[in-house]
């Protein structure tokens, strides 16, 4: 989804990076005026299937392709020993799960699987698995003493007996169970294997004692320690990570998860609940893998419960994705949608008594969860939203009056009591932020600000993404009256399953880490202030950037036609198009370009095509050019100030579903007005860019005027936790110089202070955590001691700091 900023930066950060040493500044806390109360739920966490969050992540479940219905060509994930196997739909074990494994064994023969190893060619499974597999080790990771269980369905021809096999990555065998009685209907087995060794890559083997031929379906091997020992449960140690964020909220379960790549494909709670034999899971094409639904409705509410965090769900309204556009059910077609709300409230809430309360109590939980907040809709917006939203709101309003709705962006004609905006964009976006609510109307919807990170230019995970992210925090924090709840995305990615970058926590099959980012969120959420007290912060800001760079056209799930492309400084033309020449001078890193009758031409459905011309160190120049949509989803972008291909501003026509034209750039956003691009039409685009200041025209009506701004290096907010007296500061440098502040504690009396400081730093704004050095950026925790009510401290260059005092 479009949530993205793509944004120029890097003249930026070097004039940050260059302004002197020791620098120094003052920051005043006001004690006597009290501000705004802070909403209790402020810091929650967002749960998407994305990037294995889920399956072959937080789920506990160890096998990969558990049920054979991951892929249809092959048993993905599964190999060969002495036998073979191919998929099978002639008997199935259920309904919703038509397809078994097949295995034709020699006497000690059979299968093994691998756990959720991922990487490699993942859009061809056929090579993937005939070509990677092969060759990798397993990832499923065992500890010595602990107890596994394993459940599976099997069906045989004659009587064979199978042996159900742990085995090391060297070949050993680490616990192993016999499994008697198969015949030639489907049965349920269970046993029970205790590892006699710790191994990370091992694999379970089923293999038969003697030749034969047997089938297999839902294969699955769960740690008896699951998070809370629950069935069917969840990774502990990635549990225990959520627990340190200390979420008050988990919104879950996405996402573009909830839209689906196509709207067929999007997940639906009714098929995630219950017996997980029967659950028939579907393809989640917008990460790359098939969901088991195995965490389902049913966990994903007890994990909440178990987090002691209010759940939050999001539906979808009857929109997402088909055939590179955006796809709205028709009105009359959408009673189901407005029924699968109602139900899934029911669920959550209704007693047991009633129809889907008795399924939840079945489910093991008769006792309500309490869901109070439902999403409706995940980033979709315009009229075609409007019309669902309202229908959706009012169908849940009247049978659930106290129901929390959240729309994706403000709806006319209903009041929702919460508005989800998303900000994914550089360094300077977020430090351009940290203002953005101390002059929200108090009186419209409060904020749920449900997806934030920085993503440009940001590693896996670097310290500066961090920085830039709890700079921004502290404006949520200081305006924590109207944003009532925020959350960091993604959550959760194993790196060999990446769909996108960077993310909280970082894992694989038997390690974790948090990056700078998730220790941010740990640390503002374990330091809550109940209520704001004022700040005011005199430090240094940095000139804005002059806007450099190349410039270009593109487009978003849109067929487009471009020509006259001129670019003219001083006077100068610096490049004029020529499209009878083909696309001599132009560069195409993405999208389908050609050239024909003198214009270019982009065919391509994919999302934020490029062709660029022109050199990085361009500055102060005019383009001009036609742009014609020939079909699609949005409208025109045309690029300018890009350093290169992925860093690049752009003035975006007919975006966010064809609502609207907006400046997308650091410290330009904002500038963003209603606006839509019609097809066949050829229209005229002029844009200025000059210095730091930008201005686009559209048919010769000038549409917007923005202008960088400085840049506040630094931001702090101050309040108390009314619980212990305590007083929290949470100061951020996020530049590469230590700043010495003078606080002034106004109405604070004099006296010696003894508190707590905890710091999040390190050398080099670029650095990150990983595998090998999960460590490297974490909170550390010292004393202090000063005297009131003035004193200085020096805040490292690059640092978060919480000083906590009383
Ligand atoms: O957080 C990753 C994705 O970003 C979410 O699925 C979507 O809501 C947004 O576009």
């Amino acid at each position: 989804m479009k949530a993205q900023v793509i944004a120029l930066v890097t003249a930026g950060v070097s004039l940050l990076s260059a302004v002197a040493q020791n620098q120094t500044g003052r920051l005043s806390i006001d004690f006597d005026k009290p501000g705004v109360k802070v909403s209790p739920l402020l810091y929650g966490i967002f749960f998407e299937e994305i990037n294995r969050a889920g399956d072959g992540g937080i789920y506990a479940e160890m096998i990969q392709n558990r049920s054979f219905e991951d892929n249809v060509d092959v048993p993905v994930a599964w190999k060969t020993e002495n036998a073979t196997a191919s998929l099978d739909k002639g008997t199935p074990l259920n309904p919703n799960n038509p397809t078994s494994l097949r295995v034709e064994a020699q006497a000690g023969g059979g299968v093994a699987n691998v756990g959720f190893l991922g990487g490699g060619p993942r859009w061809n499974m056929r090579e993937w698995q005939k070509d990677y597999l092969p060759k990798q080790p397993a990832k499923i990771a065992v500890e010595t003493g602990k107890d596994y269980d394993l459940s599976l369905y099997a069906r045989a021809q004659g009587s064979i007996s199978l042996i159900a096999t742990l085995k090391g990555a060297d070949g050993k065998v680490l616990a192993s169970k016999k499994i008697k009685g198969l015949g030639n209907g489907w049965k349920n087995f269970s046993v029970s294997l205790t590892p006699s060794a710790t191994d990370a890559n091992a694999s379970l083997m089923v293999s038969s004692e003697t030749a034969g031929t047997f089938w297999l379906d839902m294969v699955s091997l769960f740690p008896q320690d699951t998070w809370k020992g629950r069935k069917n449960g969840l990774r502990a140690d990635l549990m225990e990570k959520l627990v340190a964020m200390k979420p008050t909220f988990v919104r879950f379960p996405g996402g573009c998860f909830v839209e689906g790549h196509q709207i067929e494909n999007r997940v639906q709670w009714k098929n995630t609940i219950g017996d997980i034999a029967e659950r028939p899971g579907h393809l989640n094409r917008n990460w790359g893998y098939y969901s088991t639904d195995g965490l389902g409705q049913h966990e994903y509410l007890q994990m909440c419960e178990d987090l002691e965090a209010a759940p939050v769900f999001v539906i979808n309204c009857g929109m997402g994705h088909r055939d590179g556009g955006m796809y709205a059910v028709p009105m009359n077609e959408m009673q189901p949608f407005v029924q699968d709300a109602l139900d899934a409230i029911e669920y959550a809430n209704g007693p047991a008594t009633s129809k889907w309360g008795a399924l939840r109590a079945k489910n093991g939980h008769p006792k309500p969860f309490n869901l109070k907040m439902i999403e409706i809709g995940n980033e979709n917006g315009g009229p075609d939203y409007h019309e669902r939203y309202a229908l959706i709101h009012d169908a849940i309003k009247a049978k659930y009056p106290d129901m929390q709705l959240i729309a994706n962006e403000p709806v006319p004609n209903r009041t929702p009591d919460m508005v989800d905006p998303h900000h994914y964009g550089d360094f300077e976006s977020f430090l351009s932020q940290v203002t953005r609510y101390d002059s929200y109307d108090r009186s419209a919807p409060k904020v749920y600000f449900g997806e934030y990170a920085q993503t440009e230019d940001a590693g896996n995970g670097t310290l500066q993404a961090a920085l830039g992210e709890a700079a921004f925090m502290t404006g949520l924090e200081r305006n924590g009256d109207v944003v009532a709840m925020a959350s960091y995305a993604p959550l959760l990615c194993n790196p060999e399953w990446r769909g996108w970058n960077p993310n909280a926590i970082l894992f694989n099959q038997h390690e974790v880490y948090g990056t700078p980012s998730y220790w941010v969120q740990a640390m503002f959420a374990n330091n809550r202030s109940d209520q704001i007290l004022p700040t005011e912060l005199d430090a240094p800001v940095s000139a804005p950037s002059v806007i450099e760079g190349k410039v270009g056209v593109g487009t978003w799930n849109t067929h487009a036609e471009f020509k006259d492309f001129k670019v003219v400084k001083d006077g100068q033309t610096l490049f004029e198009s020529d499209f009878s020449k083909g696309l001599e001078g132009w560069q195409t890193p993405r999208g389908k370009w050609s050239t024909a009758d003198g214009v270019l031409r982009q065919t391509s459905d994919e999302n934020a095509t490029l062709a660029m011309v022109g050199d990085a160190s361009w500055r102060d120049y005019t383009i001009t050019l036609k742009a014609r949509k020939l079909s699609g989803a949005e409208g025109f972008l045309i690029t300018f100030g890009a350093p290169n291909d992925s860093r690049r501003s752009w003035w975006n026509l007919g975006g966010w579903g064809n609502i609207a034209h907006g400046v997308e750039s650091s410290g330009l956003n904002g500038a963003r007005t209603d606006g839509k691009i019609e097809i066949g039409r050829w229209y005229d685009i002029k844009i200025e860019i000059y210095g730091t200041k930008v201005s686009c025209y559209l048919d010769g009506q000038l549409v917007h005027t923005v202008m960088r701004e400085p840049l506040r290096t630094t931001a702090a907010v101050a309040g108390r936790d009314l619980n212990t007296g305590e007083t929290i500061l949470k100061f951020i440098n996020a530049s590469a110089n230590p700043q010495t502040i003078t606080l002034e504690l106004r109405g604070g009396k004099p006296g010696k202070i003894k508190g707590r400081a905890i710091v999040l730093t390190s050398k080099n704004a670029r650095d990150e955590n990983s595998f090998a050095k999960p460590e490297r950026i974490v909170p550390r925790e010292e004393s202090f001691a000063v005297d009131a009510p003035n004193f200085t401290r020096t805040f490292p260059a690059n640092s978060v700091t919480i000083l906590r005092w009383k």
